[in-house]
């Protein structure tokens, strides 16, 4: 295929289902980078078998982190990286970062040297931190930085809207911004069932909307506390649309983390907006007047997002 699409971390649960989508639809050829080299043969080798399957000629290769490896990543249209710990007992959170940093320092400097032109989506977490430390390391533009949160985010709010009022999850948008954790913020009258704002709808209350509010920032804890480790599907669809999106430049408005210049009033910081994505990543970061308290809840959560970089000093 005339598209390349590489995974970082491609070996691992969140990984393989980004790559999985891609191949499946047929969106572009993946490889694979994990330092788990054997298991990034074996996975790549075993989802380009089932493509004769699901009728796609996507080529998906997989190779561990190494030069060679790298190498077959050049110029690779998208890069999304999924590499990254999770928090391990003992381990503050400020361990975390710092770990999580030194992986995105390797991991940015080879996708520089080999795909300087591509656009990188991280989704290692702490999401809105991880981009910054890319956006730094790398010196992209701002436009080629996209982090993968609010797409995940707003489908979890989707899918709770749609438990509650028992409406096709077709029916409903659901709008999330802010930071990728506990402090992001839901917001209820710009999430549509049918068009019709979710507070207005027949039957909704502003206790149910705050509980799906409540249920959508905990939505990653949910996860990890029922499977033992972190969610996979929803974050591996999430990345593989704002994917899509972007090889098929489809102009489509979708929440994610941004380097924020002015807009909403916050400077020089990641931070989930709105914004229209495209072939050339963020071709435009949409602006809506926010109340005094979701403002305050927005200005909140950039807080929690600048404490973090603050930590790795990016
Ligand atoms: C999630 O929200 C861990 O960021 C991941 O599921």
């Amino acid at each position: 295929m005339n598209r390349k699409v590489t995974v970082v971390g491609g070996a691992g649960n969140v990984g393989a289902t980004v790559a999985r989508a891609i191949a499946d639809k047929e969106l572009a050829d993946v490889v694979i980078i994990d330092i788990a080299d054997q298991k990034a043969a074996g996975v790549a080798l075993d989802m380009l078998e089932a493509c004769p399957i699901e009728m796609s000629d996507s080529r998906v290769v997989g190779y561990g982190a190494t030069d060679e490896g790298w190498a077959q990543t050049a110029n690779s249209d998208v890069v999304v990286i999924t590499s990254g710990v999770p928090r391990k007992p003992g381990m503050s959170r400020d361990d975390l970062l710092n770990v999580n940093y030194k992986i995105m320092q390797s991991v940015t400097e080879q996708i520089v040297r080999h795909s300087p032109k591509t656009i990188i989506v991280p989704v290692a977490n702490p999401l809105d931190a991880m981009c910054q430390a890319v956006y730094r390391l790398s010196k992209f533009p701002r436009e080629r930085v996209i982090g993968m949160a609010g797409v995940l985010d707003s489908a979890r709010m989707r899918t709770f809207i749609a438990m509650e009022t028992g409406v096709s999850v077709e029916n409903i948008h659901a709008f999330v911004l802010g930071g990728h954790g506990d402090t992001m913020v839901p917001l209820a009258r710009y999430s549509t069932i049918a068009g019709i704002p979710l507070p207005d709808f027949p039957g909704m209350t502003a206790d149910k909307i705050a509980a799906i509010s409540k249920r959508t920032a905990d939505g990653g804890a949910e996860i990890t506390k029922l499977v033992g480790t972190s969610a996979w599907y929803a974050p591996g669809s999430a990345a593989a649309e704002m994917v899509e999106i972007i090889l098929k430049d489809k102009k489509k408005i979708v929440p994610c983390s941004v380097f924020l210049q002015g807009e909403y009033g916050i400077n020089g910081l990641f931070v989930g907006v709105p914004v229209k994505l495209g072939a050339r990543g963020v071709e435009q970061i949409i602006q809506i007047k926010l109340t005094p308290e979701e403002d305050a809840a927005l200005k909140k959560s950039a807080g929690a997002v600048k404490e973090l970089v603050d930590v790795i000093k990016v």
